[in-house]
């Protein structure tokens, strides 16, 4: 018998050094995709696949995160005063949205041991991790699917995306095996960012995961691997080759991702969003349009 998830993890304690200067004092992770910054997505997700508990791993500069979710006296009192109750809700929505915590890394020796620091909150649980990285269209969703491969085969869940060979390298790799399930497939290896042309699948671990509470003990254990880094992807492989962990299976996700944690990708990211939005999109598309036929 699976226990029900109710906790999140957000590791947000990376350097982010592809967006410096941006990043030098600010989280990338606070960065605004249209009008919200990208945690606050993140956030929302976890919500709507029915975690209310959020943990923050959070690094230098983390005063801006835990501020978003926080109160603003001030500035609430201030829209109140000038009875502009939409923007008020939009300020009282992130401070309502989940029960949030927090917990420092200290230094940021790598995603696994980032996860390894929600030990003490988490406790026996099994509990699921977001990247702020990625966001996941709200249409689509991506973690409840997780959940639910989660509670009826008792096993570590981990997304996967197809991606083209140029971009194997940027990723962690799985090797796999199909199921009876369409979307659902059996883990069998990993590789974290295998050099060009030399990937054993196109099928790529993009930021969600549902683990184990057993992850902590194999991350207790789990060396320095790429970078240097201590790799949630390794102790996930270790997981995956010890049937008594209960394997790792991968939802292979075909619905909108936008990747924020590239410049480029991040750019698209606000465009795509921006255009579908109700209060932007009618004029963001014509002007889109002319621009995108002054470039030829
Ligand atoms: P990235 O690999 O994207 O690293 O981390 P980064 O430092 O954030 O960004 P760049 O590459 O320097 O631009 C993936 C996720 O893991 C978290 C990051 O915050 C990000 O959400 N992370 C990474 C940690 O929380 N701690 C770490 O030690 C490393």
């Amino acid at each position: 018998m699976t226990r029900a998830l109710t906790k999140a993890v957000i590791p947000a304690a990376g350097l982010g050094t592809r967006f410096l200067p941006a990043t030098k004092a600010m989280p990338k992770e606070m960065l605004p995709v249209v009008d919200k910054p990208a945690i606050q997505y993140v956030v929302e997700e976890a919500v709507n696949a029915g975690l209310h508990d959020v943990l923050m791993i959070t690094g230098r500069n983390k005063t801006a995160l835990e501020n978003h979710f926080d109160r603003m006296y001030e500035l609430e009192q201030t829209l109140e005063e000038k009875g502009d109750r939409e923007k008020l809700a939009k300020v009282e929505y992130s401070t309502e949205l989940a029960d949030m915590h927090y917990v420092r890394q200290g230094d940021p020796l790598g995603l696994g041991h980032a996860v390894l620091r929600a030990k003490m909150h988490v406790g026996h649980e099994p509990f699921a991790v977001l990247l702020g990285d990625d966001i996941i269209d709200a249409r689509d969703p991506l973690l409840t699917r997780m959940v639910e491969v989660h509670e009826r085969r008792d096993t570590t869940v981990v997304a996967l995306l197809e991606v083209p060979e140029s971009q194997t390298h940027l990723y962690g790799i799985a090797t796999v095996e199909p199921t009876e399930d369409d979307d659902v497939v059996r883990i069998t290896g990993l590789v974290e960012k295998p050099p060009q042309g030399e990937a054993p699948s196109n099928l790529a671990i993009i930021g969600r995961y549902v683990l184990k509470p057993g992850v902590f003990d194999v991350l207790e254990r789990t060396q320095p691997g790429k970078g240097g880094e201590i790799q949630l992807t390794d102790a996930l492989l270790e997981m995956a080759n010890d049937p008594t962990s209960g394997g790792v299976h991968g939802v292979v996700f075909r619905g909108r991702r936008y990747d924020t944690g590239d410049r480029l990708d991040y750019i698209k990211a606000i465009v795509q969003l921006a255009v579908e939005r109700d209060d932007l999109g009618a004029e963001l598309r014509p002007w889109l349009r002319e621009f995108a036929s002054s470039l030829d």
